[in-house]
């Protein structure tokens, strides 16, 4: 395939231009729906991001961690174009969508037409939301009012409307941290069914380097502006179960890269 004259429409610069796949193609194949170079961001003297470069793949899923107030939520704020960068050049798929840490449903707005709001599909609306709301698991639930959900069903809504859009590109900025410990676990095997069937890629924010570890197929660190650390999470430790028992020193020894770069002393938890 010449990809030159070629372009697909993946990735769009800042304009909503398409720019050339071919600027992208490197090693590893998969379209690119992110392609940051250089891109800063400071609140008054504050530097959030020290022009950091960043690409993310169709079908990645990719976790990232950092202390609080490292700048999670401002990349994703800019990945989602709910904020602007103040220099660099941002490369995006259009088609993306955020699920924040609260749910941000409308109250007034039943779960069904939550899923559609801002969305266009014509006659076939209920039936698209539908359809949503049963992968998340929530197809009874379609007529319910926002405060008669519980905290799980309303961030599976959530979801279910993020990926009624089909998005390229899905950000989830900690998505899980409100919920209770077994609705986590759900949680974590819905996400993985999700991206399995539809295959975006992911940018999960979390404070939890297990969590990272158990979903991710690759770990972000930020760190002072920067990525310190980007690192490639072997698919098979951990979504095979067997293979991550076998693989249980070499899951140890992440972790304690990970909490390490963290700033967290690593003896007591890793064991
Ligand atoms: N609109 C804003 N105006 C000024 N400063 C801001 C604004 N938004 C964020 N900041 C600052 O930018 C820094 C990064 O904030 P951000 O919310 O991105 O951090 P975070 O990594 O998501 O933290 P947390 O893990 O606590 O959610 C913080 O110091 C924050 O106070
Ligand atoms: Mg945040």
């Amino acid at each position: 395939m010449n990809v030159a004259t070629n372009p697909r429409q993946l990735v769009a610069n800042d304009d909503g231009e398409p720019a050339l796949v071919s600027e992208f193609l490197a090693a590893d194949r998969r379209e690119p729906v992110v392609h940051f170079t250089g891109v800063a961001k400071k609140f008054g003297t504050q530097t959030i991001l020290d022009k950091v470069d960043l690409t993310l793949r169709q079908g990645e899923f990719v976790a990232l961690l950092g202390a609080s107030g490292s700048g999670k939520t401002t990349l994703l704020r800019i990945l989602a174009g709910l904020d602007q960068a103040n220099e660099g050049d941002l490369r995006v798929a259009p088609n993306r969508s955020v699920v924040f840490q609260e749910h941000r449903l409308l109250p007034f707005r039943r779960a069904w037409r939550n899923v559609l709001l801002g969305t266009r599909f014509g006659r076939n609306a209920r039936a698209v939301a539908e359809k949503a709301l049963a992968e998340v698991g929530l197809a009874a639930k379609a007529n319910s009012w926002p405060k008669h959900l519980s905290g799980g069903e309303a961030q599976r809504v959530a979801l279910a409307r993020a990926l009624v859009r089909a998005p390229a590109l899905l950000l989830l900025d900690e998505p899980f941290a409100a919920l209770d410990a077994l609705t986590r676990i759900r949680m974590h095997a819905l996400v993985e069914a999700l991206w399995a069937e539809h295959k975006p890629a992911v940018l999960i924010v979390t404070h939890d380097v297990d969590e990272a570890i158990l979903l991710a197929d690759r770990i972000l660190v930020l760190k002072d502006g920067r990525f310190s650390l980007d690192i490639d999470v072997s698919p098979a430790l951990v979504r095979n179960r067997k293979a991550q028992e076998d693989a249980a020193e070499d899951v140890n020894h992440l972790k304690h890269r990970l909490l390490s770069e963290l700033g967290v002393s690593t003896g007591a938890q890793i064991q």
